[in-house]
C-alpha cells in the first residue's frame, strides 16, 4: 500500500510499504478514505525527530471503511464506516472505564513512563503505525473504532478522530461559568473548533493568533479576535480591558510547543536538532526546550481564581513556571491528551442533526495522498490559507 512516512526533519515521503494484517483476534483493517494532518504532526515534522524512526507511517486522524475483521470482532463487519480515535485505548480497563482513555492501562507505554499508546506518535507513545495510508490496522475492533452512519460526507465525521474531542475536552476542562468568557490562544484547527464549541455552549469567545486568515475565519464565526502581531506587548492589558479589568474566567492554550515569541527556546530547538539522536532525546526530555510563551501568556491573562485549559502539546521537564503568580492568582490548571472516546456521545448529536459547528466546511484543503509532502510544507508554513488539510488516500 501507499503510506506517508517520516524520513527526517521536514522530510516526509509517500512510500510503498507492506499492507497491514490482522495480528490479534480483535483487530480490524480499515481502508482509509480521509486522514487529517494535525498541528501535532508538525511537532514530528520539526522538533520530535529524536523520537522517530525513518519509515514510521504518519497520521492519527483517519476514517474509512472496514475491510477485514479478526475472528473475535463482533461489533463491526466489512463495509462498516468508521472513524479511528487517535488514542489506542482498550475501552475496558479502569482508566477507560473512567473516561480517561489517554491513560488506558492496557496500552500505557510503561517502559517510557508514558500514558496510552497513540497512533503514530513517536517511540514515547508506542511507535504505532499511523493512518495517513491506504490501510490501517486498528486494535480493539469491538471498542475503539467509532461507527458512523452512511450519508453525510467524510468531513462530517472525520474530526471525531481528534479535533472535535480535543476541542470539546479543552472547553470542558476550561470550566467556563454560565455566560462567562474564554480566551483561546491559537486559532489553528484546535483553537478554532474550541471557540465554536464554547460559543455553542453560550460563552463569549476571544481568540488570539497571528495568521491573518485564521483570525479572519474566527471573526466571521463571531469570535472577538486579537492579532498578536499588533499586541505582542500589551495583550494581557488589552484583554483585561475587554473583561471588566479582571481578565477572562478561562483561557485555553491551543498553541503548544512551537509558540511564536520565544526566541531562546527556538535556539534550543535548533540545537537539539543538530545533536545525535540519543543525546537529543535526553535533552528534549530533561532540559526544557519548550516554547512556553503561550502558557506564560495564559497565566498572565486569566482572571484570579480562573482556569487554564492546556490542549497544546508540551514536552520537557525543566521549564520554570511562575509558581508564585500561579499560587497567588489561585489558578486552576487542567491538561492532557484528549480522551477521544469519552466525548463521542456528547458530540455525535451535533453531527447528526444539521451541522451547528460547521464541520462540513472546516477543511481548507483536500488532497490525494501523493501530495502529502507538499501539504505538510504548506501547512507548516501556513501558506495558501491552509488551516486544515485532509488527505484522501
Ligand atoms: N491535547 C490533545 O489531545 C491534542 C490533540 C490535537 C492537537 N493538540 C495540540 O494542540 C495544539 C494546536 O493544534 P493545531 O492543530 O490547532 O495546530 P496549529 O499549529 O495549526 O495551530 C497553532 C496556532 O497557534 C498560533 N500561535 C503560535 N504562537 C502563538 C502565540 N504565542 N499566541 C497565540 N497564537 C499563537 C499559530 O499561528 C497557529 O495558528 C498543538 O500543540 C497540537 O499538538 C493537542
Ligand atoms: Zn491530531
Ligand atoms: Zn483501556
Amino acid at each position: 500500500m501507499k503510506a506517508v512516512t517520516w524520513h527526517g526533519k521536514r522530510d516526509v515521503r509517500v512510500d510503498t510499504v507492506p499492507d497491514p494484517t490482522i495480528v490479534d483476534p480483535t483487530d480490524v483493517i480499515v481502508r482509509i478514505t480521509s486522514s487529517g494532518i494535525c498541528g501535532s504532526d508538525l511537532h514530528l515534522y520539526e522538533v520530535l525527530g529524536p523520537f522517530m524512526t525513518e519509515g514510521d507511517i504518519l497520521g492519527h486522524e483517519p476514517m474509512g471503511v472496514v475491510e477485514e475483521v479478526g475472528p473475535d470482532v463482533t461489533e463491526l463487519k466489512p463495509g462498516d464506516r468508521v472513524v479511528v480515535p487517535f488514542n489506542v485505548s482498550c475501552g475496558t480497563c479502569f482508566m477507560c472505564g473512567n473516561g480517561l482513555h489517554s491513560q488506558c492501562e492496557t496500552t500505557q507505554v510503561r517502559d517510557r513512563g508514558m500514558g496510552a499508546a497513540l497512533f503514530c506518535y513517536t517511540k514515547l507513545y508506542g511507535q504505532v503505525p499511523g493512518g495517513q495510508a491506504e490501510l490501517l490496522r486498528v486494535p480493539f475492533g469491538n471498542t475503539l473504532p467509532i461507527k458512523v452512519p452512511e450519508g453525510p460526507p467524510d468531513d462530517r465525521f472525520v474530526y471525531l478522530s481528534d479535533v472535535l474531542p480535543t476541542a470539546w475536552q479543552a472547553v470542558d476542562y476550561a470550566g467556563i461559568p454560565d455566560g462567562g468568557t474564554v480566551v483561546v490562544l491559537g486559532l489553528g484547527p484546535i483553537g478554532d473548533m474550541s471557540t465554536r464549541i464554547a460559543m455553542h455552549k453560550g460563552a463569549r469567545a476571544i481568540g488570539v493568533d497571528l495568521v491573518p486568515e485564521r483570525l479572519e475565519r474566527a471573526r466571521a464565526n463571531g469570535v472577538e479576535t486579537i492579532d498578536l502581531r499588533e499586541h505582542d506587548k500589551d495583550l494581557a492589558e488589552l484583554i483585561r480591558g475587554m473583561t471588566d479589568g479582571r481578565g477572562p474566567d478561562s483561557v485555553i492554550d491551543a498553541v503548544g510547543m512551537e509558540a511564536h515569541g520565544a526566541p531562546g527556546a527556538k535556539l534550543a530547538h535548533q540545537m537539539t536538532s543538530l545533536l545525535p539522536d540519543a543525546i537529543a532525546e535526553k535533552a528534549m526530555e530533561r532540559v526544557g526546550v519548550d516554547r512556553l510563551h503561550a502558557l506564560h501568556l495564559a497565566i498572565d491573562i486569566v482572571r484570579r481564581g480562573g482556569t487554564i485549559s492546556l490542549s497544546g502539546v508540551y514536552g520537557g521537564m525543566a521549564d520554570p513556571l511562575p509558581m508564585l503568580t500561579m499560587f497567588d492568582k489561585q489558578i486552576q490548571l487542567r491538561m492532557g491528551q484528549a480522551n477521544v472516546r469519552r466525548w463521542v456521545d456528547d458530540i455525535m448529536p451535533l453531527l447528526l442533526d444539521g451541522d451547528p459547528l460547521g464541520v462540513d466546511g472546516f477543511a481548507t484543503h483536500k488532497v490525494p495522498l501523493d501530495q502529502a509532502p507538499d501539504a505538510y510544507a504548506t501547512f507548516q508554513k501556513k501558506q495558501d490559507g491552509a488551516i486544515k488539510i485532509l488527505l484522501r488516500p
